[in-house]
């Protein structure tokens, strides 16, 4: 049976197995804060209903400055978007009936609007065995075949960030040849902005960074994220949006959203903390733990099949890896939720391994 493609829609999973979803749901697929919006989007909110009867800015304005002013970069560099969704729908359309390289197990997203727009796809898959390390070799003996390589960085599933010295020495053979490097920061929030590469586009204008706001501000259902790049490069995207392609409320909500800096240090603290106890509880049962350094990570448990099923049964959704090629189904993804979240959750998987090991 073939899974729902996406985290995020629980409801739909339990469909799709003809059960009959618990009263209570625990869903560790998706990888929002779970902080919730910051109360800054709360005391907004009332205001916002003023707004209703008016067109948004165009350019996504307040949010459009908001963004520039946070990275310290010209206006002219980004593009606000209605979710990094729309912008890598926007992005695949530069490399209609070219070639891209994909680099996987990685976001499905990429492929979907790339092959939308006729891209032909070039797959390099990260080696299970290098702990889906970047194949940073392989990476650069492919590049003068494609005209864009996509990087997710941190990668999802794995939560890998890809070294600094790997990402530049890709940037640069690209730059070389004429390849466009298209930097996926969604969840970077969750590592800290020092590891972001937007402070040195405007030394490479080949590359285009997308950036969400749905992760770190847990603010999925309004759809905003931003992409940097050179101007000329925003210039020509710009003029391929729809009008109006943000909201008036999500422009509203993202500056003040970009002003949480104690919100931020909070969500980094808590991933990192619930992150590494969640790897050494999977490592002492035995499971293989990807190198995550954000919100979520993947582990290979025993039977991965069985224990997601298991889990469901109980109200826990986790993320299957069955469309993320090289995991192949055999790794399961964990979002960061409330500690008492993820205490419960430790405690059904204690059972389960326990359980698993009487069995055999
Ligand atoms: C790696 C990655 N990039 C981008 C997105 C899309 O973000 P948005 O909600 O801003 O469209 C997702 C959503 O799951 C994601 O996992």
């Amino acid at each position: 049976m073939q899974l729902p493609e996406h985290g995020a829609n629980p409801r739909h999973v339990y469909e799709k197995f003809g059960m009959e979803a618990p009263a209570e749901i625990n869903d560790f697929s998706e990888n929002c804060n779970p902080a919730g919006p910051p109360r800054a989007v709360f005391e907004l909110w009332p205001k916002l209903i003023s707004r209703l009867n008016a067109y948004p800015d165009p350019s996504g304005e307040p949010f459009l400055s908001g963004a520039a002013n946070y990275h310290g970069i010209p206006v002219s560099s980004v593009i606000a978007g209605n979710g990094a969704a729309e912008l890598f729908s926007l992005i695949a359309e530069r490399y209609r009936g070219k070639q891209a390289i994909v680099v996987h197990p990685t976001f499905s997203e990429y492929e979907a609007t790339l092959q939308a727009k006729g891209v032909e796809i070039t797959r390099i898959v990260a080696s299970e065995e290098d702990g889906f390390k970047l194949p940073v070799e392989t990476i650069l003996n492919s590049l003068s075949s494609a005209s864009v390589v996509y990087l997710c960085t941190p990668n999802n599933p794995t939560g890998i960030l890809p070294e600094r010295a790997d990402l530049l020495s890709i940037i640069h053979k690209a730059g070389e040849i004429g390849c466009e490097v298209v930097l996926d920061e969604a969840f970077i929030d969750f590592i800290d902005e020092s590891k972001s590469f937007i402070a040195q586009v405007k030394d490479f204008p080949h590359v285009i960074i997308v950036r969400s706001m749905t992760k770190m501000y847990a603010i999925p259902g309004i759809r905003l994220g931003y992409a940097v790049a050179h101007p000329d490069v925003i210039a020509k995207l710009k003029s391929q949006l729809p009008h109006w392609n943000v909201n008036g409320m999500a422009a509203a909500i993202g500056a003040v959203c970009l002003d949480q800096e104690a919100y931020r240090i909070a969500a980094i603290g808590h991933a990192n903390e619930e992150r590494k106890k969640m790897t050494e509880f999977l490592k002492h049962h035995g499971c293989t733990v990807t190198d995550s350094e954000t919100n979520f990570l993947s582990f290979k448990p025993p039977n991965a099949r069985k224990l997601y099923t298991d889990m469901l049964k109980q109200g826990i959704v986790l993320r299957h890896s069955e469309n993320f090629r090289g995991m192949d189904g055999h790794y399961l993804r964990i979002g960061m939720k409330s500690s008492e979240e993820m205490e419960k959750l430790r405690g059904k998987l204690t059972e389960w391994f326990e359980n698993e090991r009487f069995l055999e």
